[in-house]
């Protein structure tokens, strides 16, 4: 059966037509004209999908349409909206965290969500928190290196931040 589905993609308010079986992964690369979120397993356990949905990590391949309705997704087009991204970003390019860069958003997407939980998350925080993504380039040293330079890069922001009067 395929009907309306209404839901927030970055900021703006989308409305597609959907199978309630589509999932949001093939709707957002195929018709939403959203591609930086990849489709690799298909099955929730690589981690190239990752979007952000009310703000919580979520596999894009999980989600049928019929559990979007309503909701708010942020993908990693939408990531320039979400303050602890920049320092992501800046940590992963400053460490060349990536090969071929395929995993790359998903994993963007995941060490933003855990900056957002955590103030100071360890190696040890960030190796759990990337349990459900995959690279198969880089041997991951130099991810964990990007993800504790993001972390460097936002406690440097904050302290450099003015006292409040
Ligand atoms: S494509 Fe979704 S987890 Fe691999
Ligand atoms: S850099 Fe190639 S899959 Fe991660």
């Amino acid at each position: 059966m395929t009907g309306e589905i209404g839901f927030g993609l970055n900021g703006a308010r989308r409305n597609v037509s959907a199978g309630a079986s589509q999932r949001l992964i093939d709707v957002l690369r195929e018709e939403l004209d959203a591609t930086s979120a990849k489709k690799a397993c298909g099955i929730g356990r690589c981690g190239a999908c990752m979007v952000l949905m009310n703000g919580a990590l979520t596999n894009a391949c999980l989600l049928m349409m019929w559990q979007v309705e309503g909701v708010e997704i942020v993908t990693p087009e939408g990531l320039d909206a979400v303050a602890e991204a920049a320092f992501v970003r800046q940590g992963l390019t400053e460490e060349n965290a990536f090969q071929c860069g395929y995993c790359a958003p998903g994993f963007t997407v995941t060490l933003t969500a855990l900056l957002r939980e955590m103030a100071k998350p360890d190696e040890a925080d960030i190796r759990a928190a990337l349990g459900g993504n995959l690279c198969r380039c880089t041997g991951y040293h130099s991810i964990i290196r990007g993800a504790l330079r993001a972390v460097e890069l936002r406690a440097a922001a904050v302290a450099a931040l003015p006292e409040p009067a």
